[in-house]
């Protein structure tokens, strides 16, 4: 069985929309694989009971509870590993994780963000974006590497900024996006993994 781990770090509603997808797509028959556990660094995350109620096992790795940012990210890896995870899924995880992390978890960790990079990494994207009168916004599904919001791209989706948006308006927009671009580049990463090595579908 490919195990897919998936942090997060607050309502978790791209979890939820991978979760769902995960269901009605049928990744178990098809590819073998399935959401092992759900982990967040806030033990007060929205995400974590609705993960609950879908029977997935949860579990808090509170940052606030770590002097040390990599002692943090080592107990978090270790909360990641009891699963064996094919692919480790950032959803909504605000936390900048340590190059020992990423290295850790390399090729089999990927990221959502809220806009079309190179364009906007960071934090405030939609305000941004806004400010900057761009005319087009998006998301991205990329590899996490150790340079922030830089890794390869494996999917997109652009929206229209419109006449009047705010970063709430727009925001809201992209979520949409968000929910339909994360379980498709799973399930595509999922069809990769399951032609490169057959056996272990
Ligand atoms: C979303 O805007 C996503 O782009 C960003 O975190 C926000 C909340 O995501 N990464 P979720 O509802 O917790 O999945």
């Amino acid at each position: 069985m490919k195990n897919i781990v998936i942090l997060i770090s607050g309502g978790g509603s791209n979890m939820a929309a991978i979760v769902r997808a995960a269901g009605s797509g049928r990744w178990a028959e098809r590819f073998g694989a399935r959401i092992a556990a759900v982990i967040s660094n806030q033990p007060t995350a929205g995400g974590l009971s609705l993960a609950a109620t879908n029977g997935i096992a949860t579990v808090a790795v509170d940052h606030k509870a770590f002097a040390v940012r990599d002692e943090f990210d080592a107990a978090l890896a270790a909360a990641i590993d009891v699963h064996a995870p094919a692919l480790v899924v950032l959803a909504g995880f605000m936390r900048i994780l340590t190059p020992g992390f990423v290295a850790h978890f390399d090729g089999r960790l990927i990221n959502i963000h809220p806009s079309l990079l190179p364009a906007f990494p960071g934090l405030r994207t939609h305000q941004r974006a806004i400010d900057a009168g761009c005319q087009v916004a998006g998301v991205t599904v990329h590899h996490v590497t150790t340079e922030l919001d830089h890794g390869p791209i494996l999917a997109q989706a652009a929206v229209p900024v419109l006449h009047g948006d705010t970063a709430a308006t727009l925001a809201e927009r992209v979520l949409a996006q968000e929910h339909r671009l994360y379980p498709l580049a799973i399930e595509r990463w999922l069809e990769i993994e399951a032609t490169a090595s057959p056996e272990s579908a």
